[in-house]
C-alpha cells in the first residue's frame, strides 16, 4: 500500500487506475516557488516522509506552452486558480503555435530511502475553446489529436497522459525489484 500525498482527487484516481494498492493521505506539505518540478517534487518529499511512515508517493505537474516561452510551468496551479482557462485563452487569442507539454514528476520513497523520481511528458495543443467535462484543470483546454482530455475517459488519459507515464514508470520499478 502506498500513501499518495495529494488534495487532488483526479489525480488519486488516475493513479489508483495504474497502480490499484494506493491511498489518499490529504496531509499536505509547502509546494515552494522554484524553477523546476523536480525541486518543487524533492522539497516535498522531505516533508511528506516526516509526516507519514511507509512508502509514500507525491506528484508535481505543469502545463508549459510553447509560445509563452513555457508558462504557466511551475506556477501552473496559481495561473489556474487566478485566470483559470479563460485566461490562457485569451493570451493565446490570435496565436498560430498552440503547441504545449504537459510535464509530470513524482517522487517516491520508503522509510530508510532515497527519494526517487519518474517523469512523464504528453504534448498536445491549446485548443480554440473549452470542450469536454471529464478530467480536471487544464484539460478541457488541451487536445491531443481531435479530443481534449477532458473528453477522453480515465483509461484513455491514464493510457497516453505525463502522470499515466510517470506512474507506471513507478509501478515497473516497484516491480523490477
Ligand atoms: P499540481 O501538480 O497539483 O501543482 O498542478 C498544477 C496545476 O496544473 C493545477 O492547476 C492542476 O489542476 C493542473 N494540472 C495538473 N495535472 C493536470 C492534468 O493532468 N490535466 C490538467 N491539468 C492538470
Amino acid at each position: 500500500m502506498i500513501y499518495f500525498v495529494t488534495g487532488n482527487r483526479g489525480k488519486f484516481e488516475e493513479a489508483q487506475g495504474v497502480l490499484g494498492d494506493v491511498e489518499q493521505r490529504n496531509v499536505g506539505y509547502a509546494e515552494i516557488q522554484a524553477d523546476t518540478l523536480e525541486e518543487v517534487a524533492l522539497f516535498g518529499m522531505k516533508e511528506v516522509r516526516e509526516k507519514l511512515d511507509g512508502p509514500v508517493m507525491i506528484e508535481d505537474a505543469g502545463l508549459f506552452i510553447e509560445s509563452l516561452k513555457g508558462f504557466p510551468g511551475v506556477y501552473s496551479a496559481y495561473v489556474f486558480d487566478t485566470i483559470g482557462n479563460e485566461g490562457i485563452l485569451r493570451l493565446l487569442d490570435g496565436v498560430e503555435d498552440r503547441r504545449a507539454v504537459f510535464r509530470s514528476v513524482l517522487g517516491y520513497a520508503e522509510p530508510g530511502m532515497e527519494p526517487i523520481l519518474f517523469k512523464g511528458e504528453l504534448w498536445g495543443e491549446i485548443a480554440q475553446k473549452p470542450r469536454g467535462s471529464g478530467g480536471f484543470g487544464y484539460d478541457p483546454i488541451f487536445e491531443v489529436g481531435e479530443k481534449t482530455i477532458a473528453e477522453m475517459d480515465l483509461e484513455e488519459k491514464n493510457t497516453i497522459s505525463h502522470r499515466g507515464a510517470s506512474i507506471r514508470d513507478l509501478k515497473s520499478w516497484l516491480l523490477s525489484r
